[in-house]
């Protein structure tokens, strides 16, 4: 069977999307991972299926060997944080470029068939205008949109120029299990969880009302899968959401509701880099990709809840 690797498999996505080949048994899965916001863990009942390399992708005489050979390569790892990003610029672009160009240039010279990027809706910045279609001008807000956007011209240019077949999908708000609330840079609906199931109320930064798209994280492995299949995608870059989109306020309605608890929300100073809207039209990754959505955010945030009490 043909290897696939994973890089950023021990993270949030990465992980769900390492369970999603096997249980279709894709090929033999290989993670590339330094567990810098990955665990461990996050593999823990797949121990023996699946192959766990520590190694960083800025070292990009340590990842090709690994990568040699591979039918697909998943290229996840990343510091994906806009926030970490303003904080503390020079990782996130030593690893989200640097690193992706390692990663591209292993997968071009060892005869990878495919590489399916991780982008991010970031590139997409604060024009009003929705939903996000692909065909619209990029307008980056922060260091990491900027260095998430690079990787996929990056990812275009390694299949223009070198025939490496690349695809980049854009994840908007990707949020279920597994998504660590432990650190101030974590995912919004990650950190709900923790403080629903504290009981203690969160810091919505703004008033609220902002909005996005958020994707239940199996729709985006899926899609994943789908992407390093379907033809005439090569050298593309698709919207990878779900096509709608909730306020943060409506999020925290629906998690009190569900546990039958009150607790308002703190609001503070809306946050640097934030976008104010987020929304994707997916109609050219369901064309062209055969994505289709399965879980609405009612039975995603019933899922993830269900996940955060019984295990986080
Ligand atoms: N979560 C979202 O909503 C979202 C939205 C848009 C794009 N993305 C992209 O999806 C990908 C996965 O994000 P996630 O939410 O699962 O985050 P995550 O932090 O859980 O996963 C990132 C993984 O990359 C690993 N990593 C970081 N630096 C590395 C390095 N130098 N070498 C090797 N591994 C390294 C981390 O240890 C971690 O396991 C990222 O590329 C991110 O930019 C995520």
């Amino acid at each position: 069977m043909k290897k696939i690797v994973v890089t950023g498999g021990a993270g949030f996505i990465g992980s769900a999307l390492v369970r999603t080949l096997l249980q279709r048994a894709e090929g033999e899965v290989e993670v590339i991972d330094n567990l810098l916001t990955g665990y461990e863990h996050n593999l823990q009942e797949l121990a023996g299926r699946v192959q766990l390399h520590k190694l960083d992708i800025r070292d990009a005489r340590a990842i090709a060997p690994v990568i040699r050979g591979a039918g697909v390569v998943y290229h996840l790892a990343a510091i994906p944080s806009v926030p970490r990003s303003i904080a503390d610029p020079v990782p996130s672009h030593e690893i989200n470029i640097a690193g992706t160009f390692n990663v591209l240039r292993a997968a071009a010279e060892g005869g990878v068939r495919r590489v399916v990027y991780a982008a991010s809706s970031s590139a997409y910045g604060d024009s009003e205008t929705l939903p996000k279609k692909e065909s619209m001008a990029p307008r980056p807000q922060s260091p990491y949109a900027v260095q998430k956007l690079v990787g996929e011209y990056y990812a275009s240019v390694f299949y223009s120029c070198f025939g490496l077949e690349t695809v980049a999908l854009r994840f908007f708000n990707v949020y279920g299990p597994r998504q660590d609330p432990s650190s101030p840079y974590s995912g919004v609906l990650s950190l709900f969880m923790k403080h629903l199931l504290n009981r203690t109320p969160p810091t919505i930064f703004g008033d609220g009302e902002q909005s996005r798209d958020f994707t239940y994280v199996e729709d985006v492995a899926a899609l994943c899968v789908k992407a390093a299949q379907a033809t005439g995608a090569a050298g593309k870059t698709y919207n990878a959401g779900n096509g709608g989109r909730f306020t943060l306020n409506f999020i925290w309605d629906a998690l009190q509701k569900m546990e039958g608890v009150q607790l308002p929300p703190v609001y503070g100073q809306p946050r640097e880099g934030d976008v104010r809207h987020s929304m994707a039209d997916i109609t050219s990754a369901v064309a062209e990709l055969g994505h289709a959505p399965q879980c609405s955010i009612e039975e995603g945030l019933r899922r993830t809840l269900e996940w955060y009490r019984t295990t986080a």
